[in-house]
């Protein structure tokens, strides 16, 4: 089963360095400087996907806060991130439902599929996998989510068909570019 979710940020794959300028631009604008400093890493990283290194010194010139107090806030917070993204996030909901329903196959099979542990991100950049906490629809355990798409009541084996659809659809794209 699959469920469309509308809203929020979908974070943007990041294979090349960050547009400095677009950057600046967004960091010194007076209105994003008056919310603090969390918003304005929010900015950064709904733009960039995750808080690109460059970001700090930038933000630290714009604010004239120091560049360990922004990495401080920015390593204090989960919802921060200082590696860039795959194209898709694929989120393994291991909360009590879920880890009940056997998350951990789902898991298993999607790291030794895409080769990479929790948080890490694939060669190829199409996936990064996180495991997270419940996702709010615990009577569809086992779930997953992939970008903005909830999965829900998998299996291994229909968790790994999700993922291999999409990644020939990104062949394809390639083929077809
Ligand atoms: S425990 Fe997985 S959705 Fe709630």
């Amino acid at each position: 089963m699959r469920i469309q979710r509308n809203g929020g940020t979908q974070p943007h794959p990041q294979t090349e360095k960050p547009d400095l300028q677009a950057l600046r631009l967004a960091v010194s604008d007076k209105k994003n400087r008056e919310g603090g400093l969390i918003p304005l890493l929010q900015l950064v990283q709904n733009e960039y996907g995750y808080l690109p290194e460059e970001a700090f010194g930038i933000i630290s010139e714009a604010t004239g806060l120091p560049i360990a107090d922004i990495y401080g806030v920015a390593t204090f917070y989960a919802q921060f991130r200082l590696q860039p993204v795959g194209k898709n996030i694929i989120r393994v909901c291991h909360g009590t439902a879920c880890h009940v329903q056997n998350a951990n196959a789902l898991s298993e099979a999607l790291h030794e599929e895409l080769a990479i542990e929790d948080g890490q991100t694939s060669a190829d950049g199409l996936f990064t996998l996180e495991h997270v906490a419940c996702l709010g629809c615990c009577s569809l355990a086992p779930v997953m989510m992939v970008g903005e798409n909830t999965h829900s009541k998998l299996s291994a084996k229909s968790a790994l068909k999700i993922i291999r659809e999409i990644k020939n659809q990104a062949s394809q794209d390639q083929t077809n570019a």
